[in-house]
């Protein structure tokens, strides 16, 4: 299944009603990792993966969630959704659900389908793209406007609350806010935003070293402990240091002794990586896209070797992609330890990028990867 009007006809056979069909994508990150929980800056685009959420009331009170890309079918009586996660995943509607009535948006009777193509562990948020198409159907369905931001932070508060993962709001806010042909440098602080258009001249090209990796799992977590830990030492000598968006490379000079030497370097990424963000949003902006490349560089260097967040395959990847014809910048993009790079690539030259890179790859460390060309795409909207 590919686009809405299957996934329509495949819930109108199911249910027995017309639905609504709406989008949400998954997302690729061009530089700022693990900024958005230090309140710093971020730059995603939107890709063409999406999930789709295809949604009608129904009068019998109860919440039916259909998972297309499962085969499975969950069904809940509405006024008495579940309290806790279960650890399937229907945890990811259900939580956004429970966060919407919890804000007075009263969850009526429903038959909600999902699919998706967003490739699962993969650091290209498809938890966010399921989340995100949940909220904007359900907002749908119930003919209320929630704002692109306040929407993303409700989907991250269902993620946080109710999925039990840690993440920040980036993932959430591109798939709601995402614009074509454009990146989004994001200011996780006050959630204000500006797009950066992405040249015509230029291809997104994402490699997937195969490594899954999840934010659920341990070391997300580890790394955000580190720089809140980062973040408490600098703070008891400058207490306006309320995250580390806030601190500079000289606090750390100063005090950076105090703190153990992981966490201190977690930390010294955070900082120069904020910086990093806002000067390729700039330069993207004027259209430089040499600096661009470099500052992505620079960023995998530091998320690989100071935040310790890489591993040897993506290293690999990053590493390929210097000697192939085409590239301006390459870095593992996401949560890290796994997942995908970003190349940024000139057009003419991206297949044949791609196709060396896959090349390399497979004999550097026998995976096949999966190679996918990708168009920076529209935010969370109705298709049907
Ligand atoms: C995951 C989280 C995001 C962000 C990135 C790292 O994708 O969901 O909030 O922290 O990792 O930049």
């Amino acid at each position: 299944m590919k686009d809405a009007t299957t996934l329509a006809r495949a819930h109108e056979d199911r249910f027995a009603a017309r639905p609504q069909v709406y989008a949400a994508p998954g997302r690729v990150n061009l530089i700022g990792e693990h900024t958005d929980y230090a309140e710093g800056f971020v730059m995603p685009v939107a890709i063409d993966f999406a999930t789709l959420g295809a949604i009608s009331g129904r009068e019998d009170g109860r919440v039916v969630v259909y998972a297309e890309n499962f085969g499975e079918e969950r069904s809940f009586d509405a006024d008495a959704l579940p309290t806790a996660r279960s650890g399937d995943w229907s945890d990811y509607p259900l939580g956004v659900m429970r966060v919407l009535a919890g804000e007075g948006y009263a969850i009526p009777g429903l038959s909600l389908s999902l699919w998706g193509d967003v490739p699962l562990g993969s650091g290209l948020s498809s938890s966010a793209s399921v989340e995100v198409a949940t909220a904007t159907a359900i907002a749908g369905l119930l003919g209320v406007a929630i704002a692109g931001p306040r929407l993303a932070r409700l989907c991250q508060r269902a993620e946080n609350e109710f999925v039990g993962a840690n993440c920040g709001i980036m993932d959430q806010f591109i798939s709601a806010n995402g614009a074509a042909d454009h990146a989004l440098l994001l200011d996780c602080r006050d959630l204000s935003y500006r797009l950066a258009p992405i040249p015509e001249t230029v291809s997104l090209v994402i490699a997937n070293t195969m490594v899954k990796h999840s934010i659920a799992g341990g070391e997300y977590g580890t790394r955000r402990a580190e720089v809140e830990l980062a973040c408490r030492i600098l703070a008891s000598h400058r207490p306006e240091i309320r995250f580390l968006r806030d601190a500079t490379v000289s606090d750390l000079g100063r005090w950076g002794e105090e703190i153990p030497l992981a966490a201190r370097k977690r930390a010294r990424h955070i900082i120069t990586e904020n910086t990093r963000t806002v000067e390729a949003a700039e330069a993207l902006l004027r259209n430089d896209l040499s600096t661009v490349g470099r500052l992505m560089q620079e960023a995998h260097a530091s998320y690989s070797q100071d935040f310790e967040a890489s591993c040897a395959e993506a290293d690999t990847m990053v590493e390929l992609a210097q000697e192939i014809p085409g590239l301006i910048g390459a870095r593992l993009t996401g949560g890290g330890f796994g997942g995908c790079t970003v190349n940024l690539v000139e057009k003419s030259l991206a297949r044949e990028f791609a196709a060396r890179l896959a090349e390399g790859y497979r004999s550097a460390t026998g995976i096949r990867a999966e190679m996918h060309l990708c168009r920076a795409s529209e935010g969370a909207h109705r298709v049907l």
